[in-house]
């Protein structure tokens, strides 16, 4: 038995907990998925919330997983249904439970973050050579699959290489997630593009299902799985401007907010204006690709 998140779920099964989503076994053995509005920086699940994040993630996954399902099974069946709690609705998705990979299926387009750190001292990313003279930005000769260990709560992922995942998961579901990674991000990068968003890289999740045919699980193309970049504002050889948790990052570094990153201090709350130009960065990011209000995505009951 495992300690439920909050008081709200007290009928509900829970299985797990992660920085950010409740796992919930539901009575006819599916799988309950609930986004929270936890958010976390620096591997550390802050004490602030983010008004609706967890809705606006689960509306913009849901949307991701309908345009990508000629192109890999994914585990969402169903987002409005009776046996989700009415308080949770709009956050909550009834999936497939799956044996997930201990595997970060990250693509990147584009070299920045843990890759250019990897390029700057080995030339390479997770074992694959680079070009050399490549800045902070830069869009990489075609997409390239650098997959990570999945680190505990608190701790940082790990970088890869292809070698270490197939001695772990063996080579053919290992080259079956690395052909699967490439194909979902270019389709995914695409549909991006024509909405004025560079989708610079991407992390997924897969697991095996009973039959043990591989899917695609967990959240999908969000602020918090993706690096999304404004396409007018991308200039290589700087920090990109993104759709993400750049504000709550940038205030947690300032003097402002009076912490260390290298103690092992909490990070301490946001304030208000942090908030809220956070939540307002993640209905834009929603918004802009799927042309959707989030005024119209279901609301609790
Ligand atoms: N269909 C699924 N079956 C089982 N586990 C899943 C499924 N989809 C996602 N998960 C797991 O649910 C958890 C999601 O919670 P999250 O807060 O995102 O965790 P994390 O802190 O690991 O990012 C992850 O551990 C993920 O691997
Ligand atoms: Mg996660």
């Amino acid at each position: 038995m495992t300690t439920p998140p909050d008081e709200s779920t007290p009928h509900l099964d829970h299985v797990h907990s992660g920085k950010v989503r409740d796992l919930y076994r539901l009575p006819d053995g599916r799988l309950l998925v609930v986004a929270s509005d936890r958010i976390s920086a620096f591997d550390h699940v802050l004490a602030s919330t983010i008004p609706d994040k967890g809705r606006i993630l689960t509306a913009m996954t849901v949307w991701w997983f309908e345009r990508l399902a000629g192109v890999v099974p994914h585990h969402l069946l169903s987002v409005d249904d009776p046996l989700i709690p009415p308080h949770l609705r709009g956050r909550a998705m009834i999936c497939v439970p799956l044996r997930m990979l201990p595997v970060e299926a990250v693509a990147r387009g584009y070299l920045t973050g843990s890759g250019i750190l990897d390029y700057r001292a080995t030339g390479a990313v997770c074992g694959i050579p680079l070009p050399p003279g490549l800045e902070d930005g830069d869009l990489l000769p075609e997409p390239i699959f650098t997959p990570a260990t999945k680190a505990a709560i608190g701790e940082h992922d790990e970088n890869v290489s292809f070698e270490a995942v197939a001695a772990t998961i063996g080579e053919p579901t290992a080259n079956r997630l690395r052909d699967l990674t490439i194909e979902i991000y270019r389709t995914a990068a695409e549909i991006a593009r024509e909405r004025g968003i560079l989708l610079a890289d991407t992390k997924f999740e897969f697991g095996h299902d009973e039959g043990g045919r591989l899917v695609l699980g967990d959240e999908v193309l969000t602020p918090d799985s993706s690096r999304f970049w404004p396409a007018e504002e991308w200039r290589p050889g700087r920090a990109q401007p993104s759709f993400d948790k750049q504000y709550v990052r940038n205030w947690l570094l300032s003097p402002e907010s009076g912490w260390d990153r290298a103690s092992d201090e909490p990070p301490p709350p946001l304030p208000d204006d942090v908030v809220a130009a956070t939540r307002a960065r993640y209905v834009e990011a929603y918004e802009r690709l799927t042309g959707r209000s989030f005024e119209e995505w279901l609301r609790p009951s």
